[in-house]
């Protein structure tokens, strides 16, 4: 699946979340105006708002609300890499230095904050429903909060479980995609059955997408952002979860220490890294997240055939193996 010939096949529909991305970027401010610009042409995947159009097209007639909410979509998920940057002290994204290597943490909390109001004017400035999703979109922040700071939290103690990773990726990631598909449907009106449908789907592809983030952190070549920082960070993620669970309960204590003391002795990262390699725990990695996409595939029973569809259950497996 090559997310650029999606784009391709939404045609008009995609121009129009083009356009107005662009319009909602524009500052008057030079600083701003010409950082959002720098952020537009390193642009990503887009693959949230692909997944939007996707939904709302595979439900229903996308109309202006459909545009508005894949644009805030994308909005917001700049947004939290704004932040999250700042969080992670990341230097490289999409294969160009970030924000905050170049301005300052200060400048990248500031874009981010900028780009999340503008999420948040998008989404009020639906015709219908306008309450409903603003209400879908403000969870999902306050979830991103929410998977952030727990990860905070487990980072320095080195005592994450496997329900507290899922609870992070599901706080940090799944609930955006969740949050994509489900104002998609609203914004075409697609019946009950359907949009609890879709809710379930962008969950588990979230859920799957931020797996496979978490294995190419550990095996990507081409990521565009640097790998092995996770590690550095100290987060236990499901590749060192894997590895720790072939462990006995001392060697699993020790190994637990050594990621919880990796900010003292950064060392330590190479010789964890070792260790994932060897017990294979990008493999275990893979197991879970094929279970996602299976199910992420099924939950897609209830929708009407075409073309969309077949395009929604090719991202599910576009997300277990891609390599960007
Ligand atoms: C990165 O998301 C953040 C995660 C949730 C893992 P993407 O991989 O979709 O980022 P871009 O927008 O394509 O760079
Ligand atoms: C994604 O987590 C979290 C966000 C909500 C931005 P990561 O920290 O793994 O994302 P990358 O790897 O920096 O893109
Ligand atoms: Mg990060
Ligand atoms: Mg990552």
């Amino acid at each position: 699946m090559d997310i650029r010939q999606v784009r391709h096949f939404l045609g008009e529909d995609w121009k129009k979340v083009e356009a107005l991305f662009e319009e909602t970027l524009h500052s008057d401010v030079h600083l701003l105006g010409r950082t959002n610009g720098y952020i537009r042409s390193n642009q990503g995947k887009m693959l949230r708002p692909v997944l939007s159009l996707l939904v709302s097209r595979a439900c229903g007639t996308p109309g202006g609300d459909s545009v508005k909410a894949a644009v805030a979509a994308e909005l917001l998920h700049n947004a939290t890499l704004l932040h999250d940057d700042v969080l992670d002290d990341s230097i490289r994204r999409r294969g160009a230095p970030t924000v905050m290597s170049m301005l300052g943490a200060k400048a990248s909390v500031l874009v981010g904050d900028f780009w999340l109001v503008k999420a948040m004017k998008t989404i009020l400035a639906c015709e219908n429903h306008t309450k409903e999703l603003s209400d879908i979109f403000a969870k999902t922040v306050l979830d991103l909060v929410e998977g952030e700071m727990l990860q905070m939290e487990k980072a320095g103690s080195g005592d994450t479980s496997e329900d507290d990773y899922l609870r992070i990726i599901y706080y940090k990631t799944a609930s955006l995609f969740e949050a994509v598909c489900s104002s998609a449907a609203l914004s075409v009106e697609a019946p009950q059955e359907l949009r609890e449908a879709v809710t379930l789907y962008g969950k588990l592809l979230g859920m799957a997408f931020q797996i496979k983030d978490d294995i190419l952190d550990y095996d990507g070549d081409a990521l565009g952002k640097p790998v092995g920082a996770d590690l550095r960070e100290q987060k236990i993620t499901l590749p060192l979860l894997g590895a720790l669970r072939q462990m006995d309960a001392d060697r699993e204590k020790e190994v637990r220490q050594m990621v919880a003391g990796i900010g003292e002795h950064p060392s330590n990262c190479a010789m964890v890294a070792e260790m994932v390699r060897t017990l294979k725990g990008t493999g275990y990695a893979a197991e879970r997240l094929e279970e996602y996409v299976k199910e992420a595939k099924e939950s897609l029973r209830a929708l009407p055939a075409s073309e969309e569809k077949d395009m929604l259950l090719g991202i599910a497996d576009y997300c277990a193996y891609r390599t960007i």
